[in-house]
Formats: C-alpha cells, structure tokens, sequence
C-alpha cells in the first residue's frame, strides 16, 4: 500500500531541488574559469543529490528484520532500474547516480543537436530489454529546447518504458515547456530553472556547452 507521502511525492511532475550544496557546486559549474577535471568532481557531487531525488519515489516493497531486540517492517526497492545518459553529457551524472544506486543497468543514448536547426540526430542506441518492468531515469544535465530529451524518452518508451523520469541540472523554460507537453507522466528534475535560450539555443546564463566542458574538448 502506498504511504500518503509517497502519493503526493508521485503528483509533483516538476521538481526544483533547493539545496545549499547544489547552488554551491551549480557556481562552480557555470563559473567559465572552471576546468575540466573540478567540473567533472561537482558534477558528480550535485548528480548524488539528484539521484536521491529522482530515485525517491520508485517502487517499493516491504520486508521484516530481525533487529538484536525485535522484529520489524521496513521499505526495501522492488524491480529494476534503468539509468538512461544521454551522450554525451548525461555520462557526467552517471558515477553519480550509480554511487547512490549500485545495482542499476545502465542503457546509452547518443543524440547531438543538429546546430542549424537544432533538432535531435540520433547516432547511438543501447537500451537494456527489460524497461517494460523498470523505472527508467534518463540523464542530460542541459535541457535546453527539450529535443534531445523528447527524443530519448520517446525511443524509452518505444522500448516498453512507462515509469519515466527526466533527471537534469539546468533547465531553460522552453526545455521545460516541451517536456511536459510532449510527455505530461514523465517526472522532471532540475537544479536550476535559467532565464532563455539565446539564438543558437544555449541556455543564458547556463554553463556553456556542458559535453565540452565535462571532457574538455572546448
Ligand atoms: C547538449 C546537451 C543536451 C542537449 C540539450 O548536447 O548536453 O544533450 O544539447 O539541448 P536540447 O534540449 O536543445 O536538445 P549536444 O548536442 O551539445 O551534444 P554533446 O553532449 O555531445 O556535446
């Protein structure tokens, strides 16, 4: 039986974590300044916070212990989990969301922006067998037009996935606007929700370009 907070916890389609550690970490990111190898450490750092989040309302099951005086009932995770990054970025929240969550399989998808049109183009997909019976988390830490994003958790879906959430780090409106429309059941996390996208549909003031500057290849 689900819990009262764990009902209202499934209702909230949007979720904006307000953590000191994060907004510390977030001016570490989007300071230009910042190399490759700190960026990678707080990226890691805020991707552990986001993984609690994203995995706080996956399904749940009961189990006894016996503790050194008695017997009780505790909430243990029933079925699988499924970690979608989207590449290249999303590899940045993985080692992350792995040190919260050993035991999930992880599936890749690479998908770059078409910089004319800005559309999603599909170059790579690994997605495990079994999405039907997991909770998928998809990772990108930029949500920018929602393209890349839409793309994955529809090839997700298209795959058997129905437990789906979006877990990211900076989120621009639009980003936001498109998921929730084209996909209303999905769950999105964000850090941050940034002011617009400028002409070549980066986030303003953002981080730059985050597959860049994860592996620095700037
Ligand atoms: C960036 C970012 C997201 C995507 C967001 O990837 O990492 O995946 O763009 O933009 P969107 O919401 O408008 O689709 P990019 O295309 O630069 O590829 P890369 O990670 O390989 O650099």
């Amino acid at each position: 039986m689900k819990s009262k907070h764990q009902a209202r916890r499934r209702r909230r389609k949007l979720v904006i974590l307000n953590h000191p550690l994060i907004d510390q970490d977030m001016l570490v990111l989007r300071d230009k300044r910042t190399g490759h190898i700190v960026f990678r450490e707080a990226m890691k750092r805020v991707s552990r916070i986001v993984a609690l989040e994203a995995l706080s309302d996956i399904p749940v099951t009961y189990k006894a212990a016996d503790t050194p005086l008695a017997r009780m009932r505790g909430r243990c995770v029933k079925g699988s989990v499924v970690f979608i990054p989207v590449l290249r970025a999303g590899l940045g929240l993985v080692e992350g969301f792995l040190d919260v969550f050993p035991s999930a399989t992880v599936g890749h998808v690479g998908v770059y922006r078409n910089e004319d049109t800005l559309d999603p183009v599909e170059y790579l997909v690994r997605l495990p067998s079994r999405l039907r019976q997991s909770a998928t988390i998809v990772l990108d830490p930029m949500l920018a037009t929602g393209g890349s994003a839409c793309a994955t958790i529809a090839l997700a879906k298209g795959q058997g996935a129905t437990n789906l959430t979006l877990a990211t780090i900076i989120a621009a409106p639009e980003g936001i606007a498109r998921v929730r429309k084209e996909h209303p059941d999905v769950r999105l996390i964000t850090c941050a929700v940034d002011k617009k996208l400028n002409e070549k549909g980066f986030i303003v003031p953002g981080l730059g370009d985050a597959g860049d500057r994860l592996f620095g290849t700037l």
